[in-house]
């Protein structure tokens, strides 16, 4: 197998070809942010917090990137905390700070950059649009019970076509990664999480977590699931 020599923060690293270097710094102990990043998941370059500088051979400008979907390079310089980087990632914060400003994950991810407030006008949603819920129903259950709805500021996460798919096992993985608890167990049945929970399957746990030991009680009218 082909490997690779850079360095991430002045400390020299060989890795597989193919690595990212959210992976390569993590491997050398180096902690870079992540929200819309899983290990188990494909990567997605969503929310750019896990942002570095590179900069590649002889070249004298660095550029900056979204480390969880970056292979490393050969001969890479990267830089994983800078006054640039720190100020691109506060403002990222101040604009999901102010989508989610009741989100103690984001309030608290804020507060490691400076960020206590925010210009913008506050929302009150929990949900990042992260997509970890969507993917890891796609790419691990193989449910496909939710995925993205509506379009610029409407966007959403909703069973798809926003019909009852009856795909849904119950089983809570979706509510295991999302960053910011939006999702909970308790109310994947209802607006606005409805998540298609299939009205005949008895519900099945997490092989993996395992933590949920029930099915949430199911909508009486799927016209409740999405107000008018
Ligand atoms: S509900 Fe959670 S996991 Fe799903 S997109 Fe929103 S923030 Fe991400
Ligand atoms: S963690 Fe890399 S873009 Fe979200």
């Amino acid at each position: 197998m082909m490997t690779i020599k850079l360095k991430i923060d002045k400390q020299d690293i060989e890795v597989p070809e193919g690595t990212t270097i959210l992976e390569a710094a993590r491997m050398l102990g180096i902690r870079i942010p992540t929200l819309c990043h899983h290990e188990a998941l494909k990567p997605y370059g969503a929310c750019r917090i896990c942002l570095v500088e590179v900069r590649a051979g002889t070249a004298r400008a660095s550029t900056l990137v979204a480390s969880c979907v970056f292979p490393v390079r050969q001969g890479l310089e990267v830089t994983t905390d800078s006054d640039e980087i720190r100020e691109v990632r506060a403002g990222l914060l101040e604009l999901l700070l102010a989508r989610c400003p009741g989100s103690r994950q984001i309030r608290e991810l804020a507060g490691e950059f400076g960020v206590h407030e925010t210009p913008y006008t506050p929302r009150d949603h929990l949900c990042i649009l992260c997509g970890l819920c969507v993917r890891v129903c796609d790419e691990i259950v193989g449910a496909r019970a939710i995925d993205f709805s509506f379009r610029g500021q409407a966007l959403d996460v909703k069973p798809p076509l926003l019909t009852p798919a009856g795909t849904c096992i119950a089983c809570g993985t979706c509510t295991t990664v999302c960053p910011t608890e939006a999702v909970k167990l308790e109310e994947i049945a209802r607006v606005p999480y409805g998540h298609a929970v299939s009205e005949t399957h008895p519900g099945e746990r997490c092989r993996v977590c395992g933590t949920h030991p029930t099915k949430p009680e199911f909508p009486a009218n799927y016209d409740d699931w999405f107000p008018k």
